[in-house]
């Protein structure tokens, strides 16, 4: 199997339940970087904690907007940089929310985290390494989105 393969049939799994994953995802995310969560503010009011904040409508509703991307990207694997553009501005508006370019490291290993978690021994290294490399071509277009 190609990488590109890999990729697809990995995900075709973990779509299944896209939110379930997502809140995994997102959940290894705050052990991993609790102050993320104040980043999340919905009409002006802070969450107080995570759980309230992974509970919340609007936080689950941002869940499946990660997961839309990372479905388009999974979708466009053979012509990324057709997001090029979408993914820059992402990156902006992630810049001017408040979010640090440095915490898309850590939101990297959440979401290998997640798709180990949901995909135990189909996990192997080779998909391992094809997700590494497909989230830092994700990640690399929405940096540009930092510069300036
Ligand atoms: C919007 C925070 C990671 C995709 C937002 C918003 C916040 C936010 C505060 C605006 C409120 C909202 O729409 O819910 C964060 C933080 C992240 C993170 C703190 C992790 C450090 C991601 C990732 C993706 C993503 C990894 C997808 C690859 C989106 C999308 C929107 C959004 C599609 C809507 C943008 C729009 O309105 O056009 N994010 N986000 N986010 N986020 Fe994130």
């Amino acid at each position: 199997e190609t990488q590109k393969d890999l990729i697809r049939d990995s995900w075709h799994i973990v779509s299944q339940d896209q939110l379930h994953h997502g809140t995994v995802l997102f959940t290894r995310l705050f052990q991993l970087e609790p102050e993320l969560v104040f980043l999340f503010h919905y009409n002006s009011s802070e969450f107080s904690d995570v759980q309230e904040c992974l509970s919340s409508a609007e936080f689950t509703e941002h869940i499946r907007k990660v997961m839309t991307v990372i479905d388009a990207a999974v979708g466009s694997v053979d012509s990324l940089s057709s997001l090029d553009e979408y993914l820059t501005g992402l990156g902006r508006k992630h810049r001017a929310v408040g979010v640090k370019l440095e915490s898309f490291k850590t939101v990297g290993e959440s979401l290998l985290y997640a798709l180990e978690l949901g995909l135990g021994d189909a996990f192997t290294p080779d998909t391992r390494e094809a997700w590494s490399q497909l989230y830092a071509t994700v990640v690399r277009s929405m940096s540009r989105g930092w510069r300036r």
